[in-house]
């Protein structure tokens, strides 16, 4: 069964919840990925900055079935080995001390919402109140779209979570005029990655920190798209040397397979038996993953790569960037780029597609710039001359 015809089945019964592109990817290898017409295409989407070892990767499907044919699911009641080994190994690498796995990156949020008002409750006298950036984007659910400091999300959804405050990302006066009496967080991304790959500026967050101490404030970092490797470090808050209470993980987290983890220092660490839970969160089968792609992601030096194949993205940009003419900026950090440009952004990652190169535009002028962090360098070679064919208009 082709595209055309799969598409038309799906929109008889799916729900109207989002834009796809016109394509049913059936197989994938790697950077590359099949169609059901059989075409194939370069993906520098990676399922949203998801894919970090690329489709299929054999050791995850190896560790997968190896896991599967043992133990799927236990739930919260009761301890498994592959729960105890992705937690040793994501606070022995993140330098948190307490993990809680959940299944998204908005569950983490949430949880993470969740850990920061208990500590307010327990430990500052009951402050409750969250600061976030605007242009931020945290998750769907209710409390991490109140998060979200974005209208266009949140309009349809009144009434929000009260107790969230907004302040101007990159700018320390508007979070020093958002400071309560009653704040108990500072929730922030490295990067503001669907609000256009915007990288916070080192001085901002050495600012947030010290406002934070100077307040007693949590600070939350959501590296839900900045984690693991992406941004050129295991975490992103490595390359600031600031390091928060909390972090969110998710899409990179299981290179593919659904999993969230919220990590936290021990003297936040304040949930007891009952504050939180998830049926799914930390089952074996997403803790193998965890096992698996952490192990891989080190013996491969994935961050390392990513920091330099994002600097060789911005060599090629750079030397044709006159000569398209219609590039106005290259942000982000390692294999997390946003490529402002003049014109309708969704309308070059149509062409792209057309051209066998799956890219998405995070806004209307910027084009996320994501592909798996093992592409070779042949592959990333071919999906940067369609790029810049594209963006050339040839
Ligand atoms: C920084 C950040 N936080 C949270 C989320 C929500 O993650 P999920 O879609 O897995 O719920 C996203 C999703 O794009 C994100 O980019």
């Amino acid at each position: 069964m082709g595209n055309a015809e799969l598409i038309a089945r799906a929109d008889r019964v799916l729900m109207n919840n989002c834009r796809r592109q016109p394509v049913v990817l059936v197989r994938g290898r790697g950077a590359r990925v099949e169609d059901a017409d059989g075409r194939s295409y370069l993906d520098f989407t990676s399922g949203v900055a998801v894919n970090a070892f690329g489709h299929a990767p054999a050791f995850l499907a190896e560790a997968l079935a190896k896991q599967a044919a043992e133990l799927v699911h236990v739930s919260n009641l009761y301890y498994s080995a592959p729960l105890v080994e992705a937690a040793e190994r994501l606070t022995g690498l993140s330098g948190m001390e307490r993990v809680f796995f959940c299944n998204s990156g908005a569950e983490a949020v949430e949880a993470a919402i969740k850990l920061a008002r208990k500590y307010g409750r327990t430990k500052l006298g009951g402050r409750y109140e969250i600061v976030t950036a605007y242009r931020s984007v945290h998750g769907r659910t209710m409390g991490a779209l109140t998060a979200t400091g974005q209208e266009k999300y949140q309009k349809d959804f009144a009434p929000l979570l009260p107790g969230f405050r907004y302040a101007v990302f990159n700018d320390l006066s508007s979070w020093r005029e958002a400071v309560t009496p009653a704040t108990c967080a500072f929730l922030l991304e490295l990067v503001q990655a669907e609000g256009g790959v915007y990288p916070a500026e080192p001085g901002f967050v050495r600012g947030l920190a010290e406002l934070a101490v100077q307040h007693g404030i949590l600070l939350i970092f959501d590296e839900v798209q900045t984690g693991l490797g992406r941004t050129g470090k295991l975490f992103a808050w490595q390359h600031y040397g600031v390091k928060p209470q909390i972090i969110t993980v998710a899409k990179g987290l299981g290179g593919g397979f659904p999993v969230g983890a919220l990590l936290a220092r021990e003297e936040v660490a304040v949930f007891t038996p009952g504050d939180h839970q998830s049926t799914f969160g930390g089952n074996p089968l997403a803790c193998a993953a965890v096992c698996a792609c952490l192990d891989e992601m080190i013996k491969q030096d994935l961050p390392g790569r990513a920091a330099a194949l994002g600097a060789e993205i911005a060599g090629r940009i750079r030397a044709r960037q006159k000569e398209i003419g219609i590039i106005r900026e290259l942000r982000g950090m390692g294999l997390l780029l946003g490529l402002e440009i003049e014109g309708r952004a969704p309308d070059y990652a149509e062409a792209a597609l057309a051209r066998g190169l799956l890219l998405n535009a995070v806004n209307e002028t910027t084009l996320r710039i994501a592909p798996p962090l093992n592409i070779s360098r042949e592959e990333l070679a071919e999906a940067m001359g369609i790029l810049q064919a594209v963006l050339a208009g040839k």
